[in-house]
């Protein structure tokens, strides 16, 4: 693929200052440069750049704003000690794009080109990979459909980006653990709806309930199942686990959560370490049964955003459970420093998981 790349003759300040505090928070400050590349039915994807961040002007009537045809994802790179910038699971994350593609009727692309573009943008803007610990710098690939009409209908035309935000933990306590809770009334997917894919939607439905959680004091809302409210789901910026009796317990891939790259990795992880691991449905009953015998041992999310984040309170019916004594528990530990080494390039990838910027 051919890129054409216009410098910027305006280069931002980087978030220095913010960096060595520990205050760039996640995804508030952008790079200099963004890609881009258009895609027209009959043409297919063309014209791939990378220009100077900049606002999009869209036509008032393009699909995107009214019928909300679009799709995003979530992806870190990472700085080694020795400088080189590293990406994790690339290729899963393309295989991920495209299903969200293929659900929103949107075009779906040749992971490799996925993949250079990723490397074209993070390379030219590689000097805003921060090197804090515990900072990456987070990348945003996103289509949206431009057909400027007002009927209902698959587009034409979209546009992909990719931006690059240097960025810190997604929890602004970082690893310490959050509280969730469990929403009983909204739900945020069914079997046969659009809850594995990765469209803006799914988020903007998720917002009432995290408001109403909010209010009383819980970071995130975790999701129950759309027909009985009885399954734990996810939490929406991340995917759950549970450890009862020291196995590992998560709901299992049926459509109706997103297939977390981070989720995957920590299974493998896990059963590598010698760990029970269940991909099966969990009826919040059942945690909370565990919890009442004293065998609920820890309860975690995981994320590309919240990478490993352990969960101290959990919510439901005006119970609240404190678990692991609100602390962090040994697995959720052992899984994000596993993680998180591999991905900096400090521990061996045994996996074939990381690739390193050229
Ligand atoms: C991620 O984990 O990177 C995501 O995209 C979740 C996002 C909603 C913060």
């Amino acid at each position: 693929m051919e890129i054409k790349v216009t410098h910027t003759t305006k280069p931002f300040a980087k978030p220095i200052e913010q960096e060595a505090a520990g205050s760039l928070g996640f995804g508030n400050y952008f790079s200099d440069h963004m890609f881009l590349m258009d895609y027209e039915e009959g043409i297919g994807w063309h014209n791939a750049r990378i220009e100077p961040y900049h606002p999009l002007a869209l036509d008032p009537a393009a699909a995107v704003l009214h019928y909300g045809q679009e799709i995003f994802e979530g992806m870190k790179a990472y700085r080694a000690k020795d400088n080189r910038i590293l990406f994790f699971r690339a290729k899963m994350n393309a295989a991920r794009w495209n299903q969200s593609a293929v659900r929103m009727c949107m075009p779906t692309m040749d992971p490799e080109l996925y993949c250079q573009a990723l490397n074209a943008i993070v390379d030219i803007d590689r000097d805003w990979t921060p090197h804090a610990p515990g900072t990456s710098l987070v990348l945003r690939p996103a289509m949206i459909a431009l057909d400027p009409c007002l009927s209902v209908h698959p587009s034409k035309k979209y546009l992909f980006f990719i931006l690059c935000s240097p960025s810190g933990a997604y929890y602004k306590n970082g690893m310490a653990p959050v509280s969730i809770y469990v929403e009983e009334h909204y739900i945020r997917a069914a079997v046969g709806g659009t809850g594995y894919a990765k469209c803006g939607g799914n988020y903007a439905g998720s917002m009432l309930a995290a408001e109403k959680a909010a209010e009383m004091g819980y970071d995130q809302v975790l999701w129950l199942d759309g027909i009985e409210h009885k399954y734990v789901e996810e939490v929406g910026s991340m995917n759950m686990m549970f450890v009862i009796d020291g196995t590992i317990i998560t709901a299992p891939l049926e459509g109706t959560i997103l297939p977390g790259v981070t989720r995957d990795s920590i299974i493998t992880l896990a059963k590598d370490a010698g760990w029970k691991v269940e991909e099966r449905k969990l009826g919040i009953d059942e945690v909370y049964q565990a919890a009442h015998d004293g065998r609920l041992d820890e309860a975690f999310g995981t994320g590309t955003a919240a990478v490993v984040s352990p969960v101290g309170r959990l919510s439901y019916r005006g119970e609240e459970l404190i678990i692991n004594h609100g602390e962090i528990g040994p697995k959720a530990q052992y899984l994000y420093d596993r993680l998180l080494n591999i991905q900096l390039g400090n521990y061996e990838d045994p996996y074939g998981w990381v690739t390193v910027c050229q």
